[in-house]
């Protein structure tokens, strides 16, 4: 079976981070989104993975994932040329998925559970769609399905008056009737091709569509702080690992990994916590939750609870928590007077001072 990895989504919330960068490329646990999708793919046996993602990301995929050989994967790219909805970018995505049934993974979904157990239950047959569902507090802000007799009866996009708690996860297997079904509908009210629209449509054409309940948590990291959440769980289960000496003058307390070719001075770092490989972390605290990348420099500063990207600096700053620091970033102190904040800072960004 076939996979396709909608990461074509423009990913405003997370801006100015997707200004320079697609969401699902943003590290957590050091990682990208993206590789954490293309592990649960591979652990449930696929092999072919076709990534969609909007012309002006194309290059950055290209780059991060190549051909997929590293994963154990062959990665293809289709492009979805504007932004017109989920249905319209599985529609993309029909020469690379063939006559056969396939997977789709909406690229902005963590799923502790993985997708293999929605792929056996697939795979024994008896429905024209398999979706992954979940019990929710807000369902108005999702997809929600009503079943009855454990089939799924009804779909609502973002329903005002939910008919169950019932939310669309976000993977879904499909044989190839979808694309008669996606065919058949219009754009929504917010002018898109929604996949769900087309499941319901499916339904009234009388094929079956079928519910399955998800396990374990699922993160949506759409906004900051959910890719701070989806930063904290990941370190919750972090393998400890000191690949670089930490000298007497510091102290390493919990889980902590800390990659080859890093320089520790006269500093305390605090578990969970993961340090990629060529960073500095000199007379600071740094920890927990947080997650530094490749060549982060820390210098005379305390972060905590933070996801900084390769390459930033931040010095003397004094504390730093809750925060989404990008590639190559530099904070630190102004030393000489006037005693001013001075920033050089991209359009959408977030700060709070003190
Ligand atoms: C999309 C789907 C929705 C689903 C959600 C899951 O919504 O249209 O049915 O519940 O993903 O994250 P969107 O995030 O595009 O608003």
């Amino acid at each position: 079976m076939k996979a396709i990895v909608l990461c074509a989504g423009e990913g405003t919330r997370l801006r100015p981070l997707t200004h320079t960068s697609a969401k699902h490329l943003i590290p957590v646990a050091n990682r990208p989104v993206i590789e954490y999708t293309l592990e649960a793919l591979k652990e449930a046996g696929i092999r072919d993975v076709g990534v969609v993602v909007s012309p002006n990301v194309e290059e950055e995929f290209r780059a991060a994932l190549g051909d997929g050989s590293r994963f154990g994967l062959r990665v293809d790219y289709v492009i979805q040329e504007r932004p017109r909805g989920l249905a319209h970018a599985v529609q993309c995505a029909r020469e690379f998925v063939d006559d056969e049934p396939f997977l789709v993974y909406l690229g902005d979904n963590l799923l502790e559970q993985g997708v293999r157990g929605l792929v056996e239950e697939f795979e024994r047959g008896g429905a024209n769609a398999l979706l992954l569902l979940a019990e929710v507090d807000d369902p108005t802000r999702f997809g929600v399905a009503e079943l009855r007799d454990g089939e799924v009866v009804r779909l609502i996009e973002k329903p005002k008056e939910p008919p169950s708690n019932l939310a669309i996860v976000g993977v879904y297997l499909f044989d190839p009737h979808i694309f008669e079904a996606i065919e058949r509908i219009t754009p929504s009210a917010r002018g898109e091709l929604e996949i769900t629209d087309a499941l319901q449509t499916l339904i009234e054409q009388g094929y079956r569509v079928k519910p399955y309940l998800l396990k374990g948590w699922w993160k949506d990291v759409g906004l900051p702080e959910d890719m701070l959440d989806a930063n904290r769980i990941l370190l919750e289960s972090l393998e400890p690992q000191i690949r670089s000496p930490i000298p007497p003058d510091s102290r390493v307390v919990g889980r902590v990994a800390v990659a080859e070719n890093v320089q520790i001075e006269r500093s305390e770092l605090r578990g969970p916590l993961v340090i990629g490989p060529g960073a500095v972390v000199r007379e600071s605290f740094v920890g927990p939750f947080t997650s530094l990348d490749r060549d982060v420099i820390v210098e005379d500063s305390e972060i905590e609870y933070s996801i900084v990207m390769a390459g930033a600096a931040i010095r003397g700053t004094g504390r730093i928590e809750n925060s989404l620091i990008g590639r190559h970033v530099i904070l630190s102190r102004n030393e000489r007077p006037p005693e001013t904040y001075q920033f050089v800072i991209g359009d959408n960004s977030r700060v709070r001072l003190i």
